[in-house]
């Protein structure tokens, strides 16, 4: 094969492979409940494809993956399923924190930190402290996360600036409410794949979502292996994404 061939083979490759995947993790509760287990259960084991998805993440070197872990509407579960998440995270990151800095993973948490317990909100800056000059891998861990209050925040920093007039009106552009987003400096997801066969976006990344590509599989999250994540990222690599453009092969 030509060199210019093979470097344009390279570029296709490239443009392909997923930079940031999202997931939208579910299906935990009807996991147990199919085995006569607790809820509960079905988190633990969710804990497990949690990590088995952040090694197959780094290994398909993907560099950013984002997990919604905690929704903002995820409090009005029962207390005792609320208690077991938090309580979920704080083992996942006082067990894998130093693995994933010596990794070099960098961790980053995305989602409202006020209203958080005291001891979860010092747990996740710790693990933002510790790796924030890693360069491998980002993993966004979103945590008492939903868009719209997202882009509440993002709103309320930007009236902010034109009130104090640090900014004017015509600043405000799509690239400046993106720097003022939780997720400031992540590149939009390339694909966002949700578990468990449900169809809709859960108040998940509605801003950066606006040209991601969709994987909705029929698997419960805890049963989410690193075949399921693999063959997910194959099926995206055949899609042709066109932003708002016309088809590569219509262009050529
Ligand atoms: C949805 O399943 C899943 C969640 C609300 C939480 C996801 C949390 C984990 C996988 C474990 C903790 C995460 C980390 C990063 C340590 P569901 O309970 O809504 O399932 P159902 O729809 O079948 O009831």
């Amino acid at each position: 094969m030509k060199a210019r061939a093979r470097k344009a083979e390279k570029m296709v490759e490239q443009v392909r492979h997923p930079q940031h995947v999202a997931i939208i993790m579910d299906g935990n509760g009807r996991w147990a409940k199919a085995r006569g287990l607790p809820r509960t259960m079905g988190h633990r084991r969710g804990v497990e494809a949690v990590r088995e998805a952040v090694r197959t993440a780094r290994h398909l070197g993907i560099r950013y993956l984002t997990l919604f872990a905690f929704s903002s509407e995820n409090w009005r579960r029962p207390a005792d399923e609320v208690g077991e998440l938090l309580r979920l995270l704080k083992i996942f990151i006082r067990r894998d924190l130093a693995d994933l800095h010596r990794e070099g993973v960098k961790v980053k948490v995305i989602g409202a930190r006020e209203g958080l317990p005291p001891d979860i909100r010092s747990l996740l800056e710790e693990a933002e402290q510790l790796t924030r000059a890693n360069e491998q891998n980002v993993l966004v861990i979103a945590f008492n996360y939903g868009a719209r209050d997202e882009m509440a925040r993002a709103m309320r920093r930007i009236a902010e600036k034109l009130v104090t007039g640090e900014a004017t009106i015509d600043a405000v552009t799509p690239e400046y409410v993106d720097e003022h987003l939780d997720t400031a400096g992540i590149p939009d997801p390339d694909l966002i794949i949700r578990t468990s066969g449900e169809l809709r976006l859960s108040n998940f990344l509605l801003w950066q979502a606006a040209y991601s590509e969709f994987a909705f599989l029929p698997c419960l999250w805890p049963d989410f292996d690193r075949k399921a994540f693999e063959d997910a990222v194959r099926d995206y690599a055949m899609r042709d994404r066109r932003f708002g453009g016309i088809s590569r092969e219509i262009a050529s």
